[in-house]
């Protein structure tokens, strides 16, 4: 039975319904082994519109539009240079983005304007199969308001977004947690615009990457979405040693994120161990569930430690980085 009563989005795993929603210009957030995304058709202006009102996203900030399948991506491009055929059949489904020449049905809303687009397979069954329903392909940002953390599970859709959006595809706990890897690719060169779930080690079995051809939000702060204040949460972030900085915040009411590390001092609810066994996978996982848990705390301040710089840990350390700015 449906309650009209409230206005919140239906949690669900009907895919006919997720489409009938789309299909009729309306949003509909989908699972992706990433994050949960906000999808309206991408051929759709009015429907696209719809993303950057129920976001409060600036309209510079452009969305990258998902698809099903390799041979789709030429509605979407205008051209697909062979360095991207060879990382789509490696890493497609998966969390990759790969910034193209933009195609003609793509309206410059989606694409803020740039003559690029965002394109990319994601790799979540339910979602594979909405996409391979629908005559278009969705655009899809993070399904947050702007600048907060991105969703992870289909409640935290529902506590923030529920309102704006009739439904919600429910496909459980994001697999990787943490936004895909985006690249830009320039005839051979290849630039790495956003750290994310796809580590560089498994790019570089494929391609070569420049150390200098590596964006983070230390050398790119104002890059479109790459703003140094996204993924924060409301409390105050402190990056570093957690050791060296409880001594110099006594007093306050502290969080903690840690890899494995353990604090007596702290309260157990209020420090979360990403991975007991060190996983930096498992750690992605957890990252932005253990942010929105600490931010509903009542504490003053999240201490949070730095992972290892290899695999997912460096993904990590660029999203604590951006939480942590104090612009
Ligand atoms: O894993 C992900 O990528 C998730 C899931 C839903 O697919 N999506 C996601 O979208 O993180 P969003 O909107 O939160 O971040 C997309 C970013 C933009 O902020 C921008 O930095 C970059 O992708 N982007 C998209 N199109 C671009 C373009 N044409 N040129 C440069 N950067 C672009
Ligand atoms: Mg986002």
């Amino acid at each position: 039975m449906q309650d009209q009563s409230t206005d919140m989005a239906d949690i669900g795993k009907d895919i006919q319904r997720a489409a009938t929603f789309l299909s009729q210009g309306k949003l509909v957030a989908i699972p992706t082994e990433t994050v949960y995304g906000l999808a309206a058709n991408a051929f759709d202006e009015a429907a696209v519109v719809k993303i950057f009102e129920a976001k409060n996203r600036p309209a510079f900030d452009p969305l990258i539009v998902h698809t099903f399948a390799v041979s789709e991506i030429a509605g979407i491009v205008r051209e697909v240079p062979d360095v991207a055929y060879v990382l789509a059949e490696r890493f497609w489904p998966g969390p990759l983005t790969l910034i193209l020449p933009k195609g003609e049905r793509v309206p410059f809303l989606v694409t803020s304007g740039h003559d690029s687009v965002g394109v990319r397979i994601p790799r979540h069954p339910l979602t594979l199969d909405l996409l391979r329903q629908l005559p278009f392909p969705v655009a899809a940002p993070s399904a947050n308001p702007f600048g907060y953390v991105s969703p992870t599970t289909a409640q935290h859709v529902q506590d923030q977004l529920g309102s704006r959006i009739p439904y919600i595809l429910d496909g459980g706990a994001c697999a990787v947690g943490i936004e895909s890897t985006i690249l830009s690719l320039n005839g051979d060169e290849v630039e790495v615009l956003r750290l994310g779930g796809l580590a560089l080690e498994e790019l570089e079995e494929v391609v070569h990457i420049s150390k200098a051809r590596i964006k983070t939000s230390s050398s790119n702060p104002t890059a479109p979405g790459m703003l140094s204040s996204h993924y924060s949460p409301r409390k105050k972030v402190l990056l570093g040693s957690i050791e060296a900085n409880l001594p110099l915040v006594d007093g306050a009411r502290i969080g903690v994120i840690s890899l494995k590390k353990n604090f007596p001092q702290v309260p157990i609810g209020q420090q979360i161990q990403l991975s007991a066994s060190g996983d930096l996978g498992e750690a992605a996982r957890s990252l932005f569930s253990a942010l929105r848990t600490l931010d509903e705390q009542p504490i003053d301040l999240i201490l949070a430690e730095p992972m290892p710089e290899q695999g997912l840990g460096r993904a990590i350390n660029d999203r604590l980085q951006r939480a942590s700015f104090q612009g």
